[in-house]
């Protein structure tokens, strides 16, 4: 009863992207997949899902060879995957049973027959009980968070027959509470002899719910071993073909003047009162769980919504920031959390990308040397992060997720700003990649620019920030120097403890 793959290799244009990958697994287990931004990973698994149809190699199940040629047929053996982009797979304006019953409907009209709504709501109904997942049927996909879009796509993906589940960075948006929920899920799955596919840039989560782990490098194999048997930093050097160094960088200047001060800003929802002030020089933490209000202060802060009550001033003057191009003209930069959505042109080419946001064009200040000057910043920009792309002039959208992630961290580093509001800047990033957006974080502190760095993940807060403020349903409950504190204690804090 198992699944093996071997010797499978796709070329796109200017990139091979498996080089005779192998990969096996079986039911009843779940299988980590590894491996670096762009190592092909995702490529590999969409290989099996029928996404990609010009592959050669083999694919067996249960010792019998298969064809895969287009999602049905993965469908038709039992194989079912939730992309990474979770977006692109659902309709936003259909229900959450809609969604879910997604391709039962599809079926359906196939025949002419009348949709049943009825059985579909019910069957919907059923389907998230059974995931113990708490949301009404009714919802709008639109109304949902990005954890909850996750859900009905998991949901839809065990609707049918599944033997084998892929599920690609599925954890990435997910808050702890969430994630738990997730891995009650697999290991439900796992009872029921599904076998279970399991990518992630979060090592240690894999070390929790798999069995077994495989490392890709370069589109390759590099190895397979029982989780038991092997350990975090060995499967890091074989998947970056050297050991991690040291991830957070020393610095050696100090924070001057205070550039940043928001005192008591609330924007009526979310964030209900926050005090925190940014020096020159100086990287601040916010450390906060998911939900906890991160994303709704940086986009008040960069002006993408407006604030109810509060001041915020710079230099000590008052300022009003009413959309994110008075940010821009105040000299303020933003990469946010949702990147594909909010932070790339996934359209538009990897240069066009890291010179879009540059204050520059925003003045409007074109000319030939300028854009010339920028395609080189540009490509210093793609060897200081390692953006894996055959071109600059490649097209976002055929990059893999992390190098679509560090496009847009790129292309506000390029700019030159004098605060830099990072999103959870590492979200879907390879630990390799990591260190880099570390080092380019820091660089920018030492350059004696104010940076606010909020982020869930919160040994990162603690190892890049100089002072970390907690916040806690929109709230800040506490401030701390970075260097008396520890995870531990972040952790209790972000989660309500006093
Ligand atoms: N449709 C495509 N067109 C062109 N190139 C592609 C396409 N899909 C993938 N690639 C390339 O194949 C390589 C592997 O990409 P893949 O998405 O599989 O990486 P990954 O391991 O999933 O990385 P990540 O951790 O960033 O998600 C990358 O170099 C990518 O640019
Ligand atoms: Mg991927």
């Amino acid at each position: 009863m198992t699944l093996t793959m071997t010797d499978i290799t796709i070329e796109f244009p200017g990139v091979k992207a498996l080089d005779r990958a192998c990969f096996n697994t079986r039911p009843g287990i779940a299988h980590a997949l590894i491996g670096a931004n762009g190592a092909g990973k995702s490529t590999l698994m969409k290989v099996l899902s029928g996404a990609y149809t010009h592959y050669t190699g083999r694919i067996t199940i249960n010792g019998n060879e298969v064809t895969i040629r287009s999602p049905k047929d993965a469908r038709n053996l039992g194989i079912q995957i939730v992309y990474q982009e979770v977006d692109t797979a659902l309709i936003p304006y259909l229900t959450v049973a809609e969604n879910i019953m997604l391709n039962e409907f599809v079926a359906n009209t196939d025949k002419k027959t009348l949709v049943d709504w009825k059985t579909i709501h019910t069957k919907a109904k059923d389907i998230l009980r059974d995931l113990n997942v708490q949301l009404s049927s009714r919802t709008l996909v639109s109304d949902l968070t990005l954890a909850e879009k996750q859900m009905v796509l998991i949901a839809r993906a065990v609707s049918t027959d599944c033997s084998y589940l892929i599920l690609d960075e599925p954890t990435a948006p997910l808050s702890f509470s969430e994630t738990e929920q997730l891995f009650r899920v697999v290991n439900d799955l796992k009872k029921k002899q599904v076998g279970v596919v399991f990518i992630s840039h979060r090592l240690p989560e894999l070390f929790d719910i798999c069995e077994q782990i495989t490392v890709m490098r370069n589109g390759e194999f590099v190895i397979q071993e029982a989780i038991p048997d092997t350990s975090i930093a060995r499967v890091v050097e074989q998947m970056l073909g050297e050991p991690l160094e040291e991830q957070f960088p020393s610095r050696t200047s100090t924070p001057k003047d205070v550039r940043l001060q928001v005192e008591h800003l609330a924007d009526g929802d979310k964030v209900k009162d926050v005090t925190l002030n940014v020096r020159a020089g100086e990287i601040i933490g916010i450390a906060g769980l998911v939900g906890a209000g991160k994303t709704e202060l940086c986009k008040l802060l960069f002006g993408a919504t407006s604030k109810k009550s509060g001041r915020v001033a710079i230099d000590g003057k008052e300022i009003t920031l009413k959309t994110p191009s008075d940010a821009v003209r105040r000299r303020i930069a933003f990469v946010p959390e949702e990147r594909r959505k909010e932070g790339v042109l996934v359209e538009e080419s990897v240069v066009t990308n890291l010179t879009a946001a540059s204050v520059n064009n925003f003045l409007k200040v074109f000319s030939f040397l300028d854009f010339k000057k920028e395609r080189s910043k540009a490509g210093e920009m793609i060897n200081a992060l390692g953006i894996k792309t055959p071109t600059a002039d490649t097209l976002v959208q055929n990059l893999s997720g992390g190098n679509q992630q560090k496009v847009a961290i790129g292309k506000w580093l390029v700019s030159d700003a004098d605060i830099y509001i990072f999103d959870e800047p590492t979200k879907g990033v390879d630990v390799g990649a990591k260190k880099d957006i570390f080092d380019l974080v820091s660089a920018l502190a030492e350059k004696g620019k104010s940076v606010i760095y909020a982020s869930c993940e919160l040994a990162e807060v603690k190892g890049i920030s100089d002072r970390i403020y907690v916040l806690y349903d929109g709230q800040i409950t506490k401030e701390l120097s970075a260097s008396s504190t520890n995870e531990e204690e972040l952790l209790y804090l972000s989660t309500g403890g006093k």
